[in-house]
């Protein structure tokens, strides 16, 4: 297994491409399985769930082509994907596959949708919670579909097609709203989504819907509604950047200091995040190119954060805006609302020198005066990459163990961080 071996100390300067973003891909190449014509997306990421997910839906009978991956094409330039699903030859998602990634469970929706049924087994447990998926199967029973859980597959049945409704969620989820989307854009009638995630790869979904002939309203708002249509057709959709890779790579450079040009973000995607980086210290300059992130000399000061769905303070940043306030000054106080148990970083940057008490949803982050290397290892990508983050300022050598999980999320991470100037090598066991 892949090691990355990180010394610390560096200052990063230069510039960072930023990748299409892993979390609108992953719906996004779900919706091929709405029609039978071709869904070309450009500016896919190179990811293990990317790679992940074309094996899941090749089992549904979706046939996929690379486009533009040719010698000397560099790695962080984002691939063309042609998904065709024109024949769904299997309704069901099992076990094995579903397990490795939960949003493939998202494929009961346009299985649903288009073949009337769907087997799909259950995702399981996961390392930063729970994730039920109670939400996403109400919604398609909203929907007029029959749910029974059978043998560890939820089996969903709407022989004679789903039917517009009113789905109401009693909490944000995003992907119950991905879920209800691409089941209601094939109902028959008139569909109303309350309370629906915000989310940009929401938006950019629906987008994406859209131009295939779906209508939908709304989404970016918390009332989503869609007009069922007959059929949809293929068509070309560029994914939008990553805004976790863009918060991730900022917090970075606020933490190490440094002059960096994240090329091609987009500030929109997380202006609270860059609000929060700027209270700590960080200039932010939205440019044309992308976003300028600056630190000079005067360190950081800890500032306090409530993780909340969009447009509040994003989970997937909060290790790593953790790992900043380790060297803040002050005491930071970091809650986590969305899910219960996103603290698995907190003994992993403990081990690194930080200092850090946990009570409940709540950590109290006390900035030291420095951190050290040490062997890490984390149980999610976020986390992984957290602690990237701490062994960039850290003193001596850090050695990130199971880099798998930042292989799931982020594109040729040690060659972006390398060419700023950071001490950082992948180190093949293989
Ligand atoms: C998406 O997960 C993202 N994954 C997550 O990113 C992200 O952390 C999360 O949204 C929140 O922003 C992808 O887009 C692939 P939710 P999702 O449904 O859709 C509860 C990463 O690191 N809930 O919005 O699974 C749930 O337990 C990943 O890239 C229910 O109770 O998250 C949580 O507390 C990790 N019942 C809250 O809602 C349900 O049926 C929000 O979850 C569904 C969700």
């Amino acid at each position: 297994m892949d090691r990355i071996r990180i010394v610390g100390g560096e200052a990063l300067n230069g510039a960072i491409p930023i990748s299409g973003a892993k979390n609108a891909a992953l719906p996004l190449m779900i919706a091929s399985l709405l029609t039978d014509e071709t869904l070309q997306l450009h500016n896919v990421p190179r990811l293990a769930d990317v790679a992940q997910l074309l094996r899941i839906l090749g089992n549904h009978g979706v046939d996929h082509g690379v486009a533009g991956k040719r010698p000397g094409q560099t790695a962080v330039t984002g691939q063309s994907i042609r998904l065709r699903a024109r024949d769904i030859i299997d309704t069901t998602a099992p076990y094995e596959l579903v397990s490795k990634m939960r949003a493939s469970f998202w494929v009961i929706a346009p299985l649903l949708a288009r073949m009337g049924e769907a087997r799909v087994s259950l995702p399981g447990g996961c390392a930063i919670g729970t994730r039920p998926v109670d939400l996403l199967l109400m919604a398609l029973e909203r929907l007029g579909a029959s749910i029974d859980i059978d043998g560890g597959y939820a089996v969903a049945r709407a022989p004679k097609g789903l039917k517009g409704g009113d789905i109401v969620f009693p909490k944000v989820t995003v992907g119950g709203t991905h879920t209800a989307l691409m089941a209601a854009v094939l109902a028959d009638g008139t569909t109303v989504i309350e309370n629906a995630a915000r989310e940009p790869e929401v938006v950019d979904l629906a987008q994406c819907l859209t131009a295939m002939g779906a209508r939908i309203t709304g989404a970016g708002t918390p009332r989503i509604v869609i007009d069922g249509v007959a059929r949809l057709g293929g068509t070309e959709h560029t994914v939008l950047p990553d805004r976790i890779e863009t918060g991730t790579y900022a917090m970075a450079v606020a933490m190490t200091g440094g002059d960096v040009l994240l090329e091609g973000a987009r500030p929109d995607l997380l202006q609270n995040a860059l609000d929060t980086l700027e209270s700590a210290g960080a200039e932010i300059t939205p440019t044309n190119e992308g976003i300028r992130v600056v630190r000079n000399g005067h360190g950081i000061t800890a500032v306090d954060v409530t993780t909340e769905p969009f447009p509040g303070f994003p989970t997937d940043l909060q290790a790593q805006f953790m790992a900043l306030m380790t060297r803040a000054r002050g005491t930071s106080r970091i809650r986590e609302t969305i899910f219960e148990n996103r603290f698995m970083h907190v003994q992993e940057l403990a081990r690194l020198g930080a200092r850090i008490r946990l009570d409940g949803d709540l950590a109290y982050v006390e900035g030291v005066q420095r951190l050290t290397g040490a062997p890490v290892m984390a149980t999610d990508l976020r986390a992984s990459v957290s602690l990237v983050i701490a062994a960039l300022a850290a003193e001596g050598e850090t050695t990130v163990n199971r880099v798998y999980h930042l292989d799931r999320g982020f594109e040729a991470l040690e060659h972006k961080l390398g060419a700023c100037g950071a001490r950082i090598e992948r180190i093949s066991n293989s």
